[in-house]
Parts: structure tokens; C-alpha cells; sequence
């Protein structure tokens, strides 16, 4: 077993490490306060090869491990947490998806523009009666000649007031259940397909998450991505890598909380000296630097089991499940650190907090990631 990254792995860090350190640390924060979407930052990702990461050259992408893509993101997020959610949207549950189940053309008309960062992409998955329960789609897709036309509602769709490209799942045939489910490349602008107003959010505050409405959306049939009926199974590999990414960020988000815990306990006095110099606070940040170290080797191993080609379903649940209960942990840990001024602004902790939540939530509860994780032992 090697434990070391190498050579194109440490410079892909470094580079996500300064991008975030030079492009979104002074304006995160302000940001955040004023529900704003990097644009500019996902310009420069995209420029930087970073919004299709995995992505094969040929189809605009960087040809990188998803190893690679992991660091990335950690770092991205270590900075804004809300930046390393709009890149794993697009990398990992939109130019993934098309890449592994799309046709050429496909990939030649919506995969370069996405991995190159010209298009944004969203996945819309979730319905107000379909969270966890995601078989229950009551978005239909019924088919006339050459087009589908869809008609419902979406939730909780990041990115989906930016996004050019929207990856619908709908029903073709409810009485079939998960196999009567097809996946379609919805296109901004397309008829009768309109974004609502932007969730007022805990955190993660300046990406955006919409609900989208379908209103007799006729969509072209080279527009379905597979088989019809093999939209369920889609989704849910796709959600497989969405959640190496959400592991990643959530590692990101623990390990800004730890430099920011030590910092402040360098720092800070009381008792005449340090407050590093107690156990008290020596024990947390241990306990939190530990954390950290098995979440993030839970992550990169499943991203080692994604690029091997074996099936890596348990193996991003647990990696998601115990990294965004670290990152939450963390953050708590470091405003406690920080006392009364870890719950204010001033310090970027709260913030941390704020957007470490959403890691135990989105792209599966982590009630979700335990029923996953069991069922693969129970099988
Ligand atoms: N890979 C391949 N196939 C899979 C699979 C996977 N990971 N998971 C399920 N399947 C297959 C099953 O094998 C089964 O196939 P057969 O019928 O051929 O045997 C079929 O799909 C149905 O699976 P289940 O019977 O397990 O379905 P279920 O109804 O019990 O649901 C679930 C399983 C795990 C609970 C699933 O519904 C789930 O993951 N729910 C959470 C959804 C989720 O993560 N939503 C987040 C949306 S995205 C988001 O958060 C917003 C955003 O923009 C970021």
C-alpha cells in the first residue's frame, strides 16, 4: 500500500491550494454575507482545467484521476466551501454522467463546453415529494415522435439558476417503479423550462439552489442519456461520485476549521499564557487533526476504488457519512476554541459551521449513506 500522492497528484494540490488562497479567500466572506455566485471564480476554474476534472482531453476535460479531483476540491473548499460545491456539481454529477452514459454527440454538443468551463451544469434529481425517496419521481416525460415533454416540479437544484445544461430524471413509465425512470439533458432556454427564486440558505450562501419547473418542456430524444427506463440506475451512479465530492468538501471544510482553531490558540491568551499550552484545547485540536486524517483517507480511497473500476458505492457512503460528521464536528470544535468570538463574524468559523450542515444532507442524508452502507454489507 502507498500512502504517497504523486507527482501530478501534489501539483494539482498546489495548485487548487494557491488559486483558493489568491482568487477566493479575500472575497469568500463577503460573498457568503451577500449571496453572490462566484462568477469570475468559475470563469478561472474552468480556464484552470477544473470544472471537468476527470473529464478525457478529447472531450475538453484535464484527463485527471478522481484522486486529483478529491485535493482539489479539499482545497477549494477549505477556502469557500461554496465554490467546492458548484465544481463537484459539475465535475462529478453532470460531466460524469454524460461522460460514462453519453453519446458522442452528446458529449461533443454539452460534455466540452461543461468540462472546459464555458457551460455550468446542475443535476435535478429531487422533488418536493421525492428527497431520500427518489424513486418516487412524479416529474413525467412522455413521449411524442422525436420529443419527450416534461412536466413537473425540482428542488433543491445547486447551480440551477447559473446552469446551462440541467440533468433531469423523470418518469417514462411509473407502473415500472426505479426501471420505469429516464435521464434528459434539459437546455436553458428551452420552452416552458423556468427557474424559481433562490433559497435563502444556512450556508453554502453564494452558490445557488433553485427549484425548476417543466411546463410541456418538449425535449429531443437525443437529449435522453441511455436506455429509456435506466435513468434510476443513472442517477444513482452518478450520485456515487457526487459523493466522493461532498466527502471532499466536507474534508475541506474540517481542515479550515483545525488551521483556524490552531491559529487562534497560538494566539489567544488567558491565564497569562496561550490557551495552546492547555490540554483542554490541545486534546480538541488532536481529536479534530485525527478526525480529519481517517475522513480524509476514507475519501481517497474511495476515489482509488472509483479509478480502479470496481464498484465503489460503499465506499463513497462511508467516505461522505464520516467526513461531513467530521466537518461538522470540527467546525463546532473550533468556534468552541474560539469562544465568544467564534460566534460572530469576525471569524470565519461560524461560517464553517454554517456550510458544514448541508454535508450531512445534500446528495444523500447520511441516514441515506448508513441504508446504502448496510445494504452493501447485508447483500
Ligand atoms: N449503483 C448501481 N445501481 C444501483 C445503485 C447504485 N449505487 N443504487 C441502487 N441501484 C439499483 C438497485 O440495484 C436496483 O436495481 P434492480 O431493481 O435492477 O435490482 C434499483 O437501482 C433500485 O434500487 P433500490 O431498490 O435500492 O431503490 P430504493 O428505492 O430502495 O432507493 C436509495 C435506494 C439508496 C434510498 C436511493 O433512493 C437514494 O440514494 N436516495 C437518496 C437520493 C439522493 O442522494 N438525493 C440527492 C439528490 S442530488 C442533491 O442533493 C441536490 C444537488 O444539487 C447537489
Amino acid at each position: 500500500m502507498n500512502f504517497e500522492l504523486s507527482e501530478t497528484q501534489r501539483m494539482i494540490r498546489e495548485t487548487a491550494r494557491q488559486f483558493a488562497h489568491d482568487e477566493l479567500a479575500s472575497t469568500a466572506e463577503s460573498r457568503d454575507e451577500k449571496e453572490e455566485f462566484p462568477h469570475d471564480a468559475v470563469k478561472k476554474l474552468g480556464e484552470l482545467g477544473f470544472m471537468g476534472m476527470v473529464v478525457p482531453e478529447q472531450y475538453g476535460g484535464a484527463g485527471l484521476d478522481t484522486v486529483s479531483y478529491s485535493l482539489a476540491v479539499e482545497e477549494i473548499s477549505r477556502v469557500d466551501a461554496s465554490c467546492g460545491v458548484i465544481m463537484s456539481v459539475n465535475n462529478s454529477l453532470v460531466c460524469y454522467g454524460i461522460n460514462e452514459y453519453g453519446t458522442e454527440d452528446q458529449k461533443q454538443k454539452f460534455l466540452k463546453p461543461l468540462a472546459m468551463g464555458k457551460k455550468l451544469g446542475a443535476f435535478a434529481l429531487s422533488e418536493p415529494e421525492a428527497g431520500s425517496d427518489a424513486t418516487n419521481q412524479r416529474t413525467m416525460a412522455v413521449r411524442d415522435g422525436d420529443f419527450y415533454v416534461l412536466n413537473g416540479i425540482k428542488n433543491w437544484t445547486t447551480n440551477g439558476l447559473n446552469a446551462d445544461y440541467v440533468l433531469v430524471i423523470a418518469a417514462t413509465d411509473p407502473a415500472k417503479g426505479s426501471h420505469g425512470i429516464s435521464a434528459f439533458i434539459v437546455e436553458k432556454g428551452m420552452a416552458g423550462f423556468t427557474a424559481g427564486k433562490k433559497e435563502r440558505k444556512l450556508g453554502i450562501r453564494s452558490s445557488d439552489t433553485v427549484s425548476l419547473a417543466f411546463q410541456d418542456v418538449r425535449v429531443p430524444l437525443g437529449n435522453r442519456i441511455g436506455e429509456e427506463g435506466s435513468g434510476f440506475k443513472f442517477a444513482m451512479k452518478t450520485l456515487d461520485g457526487g459523493r466522493i465530492g461532498i466527502a471532499s468538501q466536507a474534508v475541506g471544510i474540517a481542515q479550515a476549521s483545525l488551521d483556524a482553531a490552531v491559529k487562534y490558540a497560538k494566539e489567544r491568551k488567558a491565564f497569562d499564557e496561550p490557551i495552546a499550552h492547555l490540554q483542554a484545547i490541545q486534546f480538541k485540536l488532536a481529536d479534530m487533526a485525527t478526525e480529519i486524517d481517517a475522513a480524509r483517507l476514507l475519501t481517497l480511497q474511495a476515489a482509488v476504488v472509483k479509478d480502479s473500476g470496481k464498484r465503489f458505492t460503499q465506499h463513497a457512503a462511508m467516505a461522505k457519512l464520516f467526513a461531513s460528521k467530521t466537518a461538522v464536528k470540527c467546525a463546532l470544535e473550533a468556534i468552541q476554541i474560539h469562544g465568544g468570538y467564534g460566534y460572530i463574524r469576525e471569524y470565519n468559523v461560524e461560517r464553517y459551521l454554517r456550510d458544514a450542515k448541508i454535508t450531512e444532507i445534500y446528495e444523500g442524508t447520511s441516514e441515506i449513506q448508513r441504508i446504502v452502507i448496510a445494504r452493501s454489507l447485508l447483500q
